[in-house]
Order: structure tokens, then sequence, then C-alpha cells
């Protein structure tokens, strides 16, 4: 219909998983080298991680098919099964990766709202748990940049900082969910 009136078919904005690969990225993929990545033996997938790694200043990277599975690999090494995740109310891991937390990984979310996206340490700490107490304990702070469910808000340098050493002094690990990094 667009096309008879002359006028550009309007642009899919419901998602970006709506998108396709071009020619250009099937033709990579079909010529792609390949090996046995279970024996390190796939050429693509270790310049892919050695890529990864070097971009965000680490040791090693790891390759994973899905955004939601990098998530979950990530509460399940970080947080003991039967501690809480700290989280904000629209994190993607709340709303959107059935339950997989609490189903698999055996944590529970502590959500803390941020009606911008932009969690701080100082809405955070409130929510950590007391060692000493009977309660679950808290196992992981987890942050999102940019953020789904909170149109697309990007989380200053300055605040991610700041959560990293509070949560660290406090003896908690970090994650990012960084689905969409490379825009923040
Ligand atoms: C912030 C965020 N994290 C994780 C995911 C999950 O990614 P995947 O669909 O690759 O599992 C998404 C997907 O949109 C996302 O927006």
């Amino acid at each position: 219909m667009h096309q008879a009136s002359g006028l550009q078919p309007p642009i899919d904005l419901r998602s970006d998983t709506v998108t396709r690969p071009t020619p250009a990225m099937r033709q990579a993929m079909a010529e792609a080298e390949v090996g046995d990545d279970v024996y390190a033996e796939d050429p693509t997938v270790n310049r892919l991680e050695q890529r990864a790694a070097e971009i965000f200043k680490r040791e090693a990277a790891l390759f994973v098919p899905s955004g939601s599975m990098g998530n979950l690999l990530a509460i399940r090494h970080w947080a003991r099964p039967g501690t809480e995740v700290i989280c904000e109310q629209k994190a993607h891991i709340h709303l959107f990766e059935l339950a997989s937390m609490s189903a698999i990984a055996g944590c529970m979310p502590c959500t803390v709202e941020a009606e911008d996206g932009i969690l701080t340490w100082a809405l955070i700490e409130p929510h950590v748990r007391a060692k000493a107490s009977l309660r679950q304990q808290t196992g992981l702070v987890e942050v999102e940049n940019t953020h789904n469910m909170r149109g697309g808000a990007v989380m200053p340098l300055q605040a991610m900082n700041e959560i990293c050493d509070g949560a660290h002094a406090a003896g908690l690990p970090v994650h990012l969910d960084g689905a969409r990094i490379f825009n923040a």
C-alpha cells in the first residue's frame, strides 16, 4: 500500500529484535571459519571473545548465544541460591526472563524503583541486607545500561562507578546487563 502511494513504509520501532540481517551479514556468516568451540577451536568465536575482552579491558570474554543466557550465567555464577539480586523495578532480568533467576539460579529479585531508569548507590544501599540478620542475604547488584523499559535511559559512568564502589565495599559483586551497552 505504501509503495503504491509512493510513501516510504513506516520504520518498525516495536523492538530491535524485528531487524533482519543484511545480505553482507548473511554472507559473512556463511563464509566464517568455524571449528569446535568446546575445544576452543572455533577461530571466529575465539576472535570475537578476544575482541570483546580487549574492548571491555577484561582478562577474557565468553560468547553466549543470547542476552538472557548471559544474565542467567552471571546470576548463577555470582549469587548463591537463596540470596537476593538487587535490580531496578523494570529490569529485564525481573520482568522478561521467565523468572529464571528464581527457577534456575534459586535467587529472589529485590527491586528498587528508579523512575528515570538511573539507579544510584543511594537508592540501592538501603536494600542491602545486614549480614547478621536472619533474613535472606543480598547476593548481587544488577544494573542495566541502556535501560530497556525506562525509555532506553543511559546510566552515566559516574553512577555506575559509584554503584561498583559501594557494592564492592559491601562485599557484593555487580553484574551489568549490557544488552545495549554499545548504544550507551
Ligand atoms: C536489557 C536486555 N537484557 C537482556 C535481553 C535479552 O536478550 P535476548 O533476547 O538475546 O535473550 C534484552 C532483550 O531485549 C534486553 O533488552
